[in-house]
């Protein structure tokens, strides 16, 4: 991992230089653009929280707003959707959006011009520490919309994650943070708040190969498939164990916060099948929680996997579609794929 240079480097800048070496085109660039503006605005409405009167749920007493996946939403996963939508509908970029928190896929309107991306996000990650004052966060990924398609709908977004060609997210932490891959690398921009810019401050992060730090809800021990009891039995032995060394655990509910760590320096994160998600497939979404920061995992040199199947080839079949996640330390990963494939 290097740092920054003391000649610093706005996001402004690196995208420029990004196109003129001919690794972004002028429409990426400009949606890149947007989005972080939107970040920056999000950000201001995370950090002024109860002065905002942005803490709760959305919706009425007696009358929780519940998005497609049955969870109640809150003020600030509406809100986050709302300054998304509205900054991009108009940059001329994007052909269509899709959100967590919107039950179908939406074309730009007609009164505006029509790009050739689309735009999937998870508006605000980590739902669950908003009114705790804990790390929260946004993801996005990006996709070209497939040729002769001049109104997209939610299939044409069901492409696997190789198919992306940028993915990021920022963290709404004790410093906003943005990071991000457009394919070449995974780079870290912090926002200066006095000035207003994202400013590069670790170009091509690199995830450690090997780990010894795991991250996954603990709670749902008893509810996992016996390969993930015995990879987790094993972690926990210990030095004394079959793993021969001492496992730290971190496990903060906000899978941006957890994979920032995870970037900065090292570890595994799961959240692996259990039997009360199940029948859904897993608990995160695989099109804007998983796809995206398994792109930017790689990118870093790190390894994700749904446990059996490299996470970037599955063929999504539906939007909202939920994956079993395994991502970080390449060498750990492979190990906790290992315990996998022998109870196929
Ligand atoms: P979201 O707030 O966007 O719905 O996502 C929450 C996700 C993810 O951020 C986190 O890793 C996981 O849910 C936490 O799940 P548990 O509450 O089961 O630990
Ligand atoms: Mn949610
Ligand atoms: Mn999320
Ligand atoms: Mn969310």
């Amino acid at each position: 991992m290097s740092p920054a240079t003391s000649d610093p480097i706005s996001l402004t800048r690196f995208l420029i230089e990004e196109k003129r070496a001919g690794r972004i085109n002028p429409e990426l660039r400009l949606l890149i653009e947007v989005v972080a503006r939107a970040c920056k605005r999000i950000s201001v409405a995370v950090g002024k929280g109860a002065l905002g009167g942005v803490l709760g749920d959305a919706g009425s007493p007696g009358a929780a707003s519940i998005n497609i996946q049955g969870e109640a939403q809150k003020k600030l996963d509406v809100l986050s959707n709302e300054i998304l939508l509205e900054a991009n509908a108009w940059g001329g970029h994007l052909a269509a959006l899709a959100s967590e928190e919107m039950d179908h896929s939406q074309p730009i309107p007609d009164v505006h011009p029509r790009g050739n991306y689309l735009l999937l996000f998870d508006p605000l990650d980590g739902s669950s520490n908003i009114d705790v004052n804990v790390s929260v966060g946004t993801i996005f990924s990006v996709l070209r919309c497939p040729e002769g398609v001049t109104t997209p709908a939610d299939e044409h977004f069901l492409q696997p994650g190789t198919a992306q060609v940028a993915a990021g997210y920022c963290v709404y932490g004790p410093q906003t943070t943005l990071v991000l891959t457009v394919g070449h690398g995974t780079h870290a921009f912090t926002l200066d708040r006095e000035v207003g810019s994202f400013m590069l401050t670790v170009r091509d992060m690199r995830i450690p190969e090997d780990t010894r730090e795991f991250a996954v809800n603990a709670s749902n021990q008893r509810f996992w498939e016996p390969p993930m009891q015995a990879y987790v039995g094993d972690l926990l032995a210990g030095k004394d164990g079959p793993r021969g060394k001492d496992f730290n655990m971190r496990w903060i509910a906000s899978m941006v916060a957890d994979v920032h760590r995870i970037l900065t320096r090292g570890g595994i994160f799961s959240y692996p099948l259990d039997s009360k998600c199940a029948s859904k497939g897993g608990k995160l979404r695989l099109m804007y929680e998983a796809n995206p920061m398994s792109f930017l995992v790689e990118q870093a040199g790190g390894a994700a996997s749904t446990g059996r199947q490299r996470l970037l080839e599955v063929q999504p079949t539906g939007l909202h579609q939920r994956v079993p996640v395994f991502l970080g330390s390449k060498r750990e990963v492979e190990v906790a794929v290992r315990y996998h494939l022998a109870h196929a």
